[in-house]
């Protein structure tokens, strides 16, 4: 018998934990792990920084994507070897990103990209299309949900641990356009798979989640 792969599928909106559910799973089971929300704002940052706005034609998509060289080296993204880390997390970038990841060829292509990361790999893979769309076979499926206060909270404490000040109110509300934005799409829009586990984390801590992940693939089924 041969064993299965461990392919790890986590969708779910934005502030559900995900990075940090992903970045910690694959440090346990030493597989790779791949933030294709990332992927998603460099191409933002990309748009931006040549001119192409947020809503480039189809012929300035393809010639971007034949200059586009993304690496993720550790903790580190670099874009045509320039470390965009941090630029991809600011709010320009927040607001940039939905329109871009709305659209249906700079989807194409990201999904055919992020495939070929997963072919034949170990892997967790986070974000919003993962479940039905990237890694349709994958064999471990999971969608993070929580609630909109809590997510915002969380979003909030990871800022202040940072020593950013933010406001709780405004990054509610920025959650709750994100949740709008992203379900409501035509191009794959955010929604729970049929065959994902839904995991509400809400009151749940990190090490829970954690655990729980870990107990379903130990089992081996979902
Ligand atoms: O997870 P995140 O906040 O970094 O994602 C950034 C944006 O990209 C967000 O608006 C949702 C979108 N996204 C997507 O449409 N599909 C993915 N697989 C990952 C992210």
């Amino acid at each position: 018998m041969t064993e299965r792969s461990i392919q790890i599928a986590i969708d779910g909106p934005a502030g559900a934990g995900k990075s940090t559910v992903a970045k910690q799973l694959s440090e346990r089971l030493g597989i790779l792990y791949l933030d294709t929300g990332a992927m998603y704002r460099a191409f933002a940052f990309f748009c931006l920084k040549n001119g192409l706005g947020t809503s480039p034609a189809d012929e300035q998509i393809l010639d971007a994507f034949e200059h586009f060289d993304l690496v993720f080296e550790g903790k580190t993204i670099l874009l045509n070897g320039e470390d965009i880390t941090s630029v991809i997390r600011t709010p320009e970038i927040d607001r940039a990103v939905s329109p871009i990841s709305a659209n249906p060829l700079i989807r194409e292509k990201m999904v055919e990209k992020q495939k070929a990361v997963a072919s034949g790999r170990d892997i967790v893979m986070e974000g919003r299309d993962i479940c039905d769309v990237v890694m349709p076979d994958a064999p471990y499926k999971f969608y993070l949900d929580a609630s909109v206060e809590e997510r915002a909270r969380r979003r909030w404490q990871q800022n202040t641990d940072k020593g950013i000040e933010s406001s709780l109110e405004d990054i509610k509300q920025d959650i709750v356009r994100r949740d709008e934005y992203d379900s409501t799409r035509e191009a794959t829009p955010l929604a729970v798979s049929r065959d994902a586990v839904l995991v509400d984390t809400t009151g749940m801590s990190l090490e829970e989640v954690i655990g729980l992940i870990i107990s379903k693939v130990g089992e081996g089924s979902i």
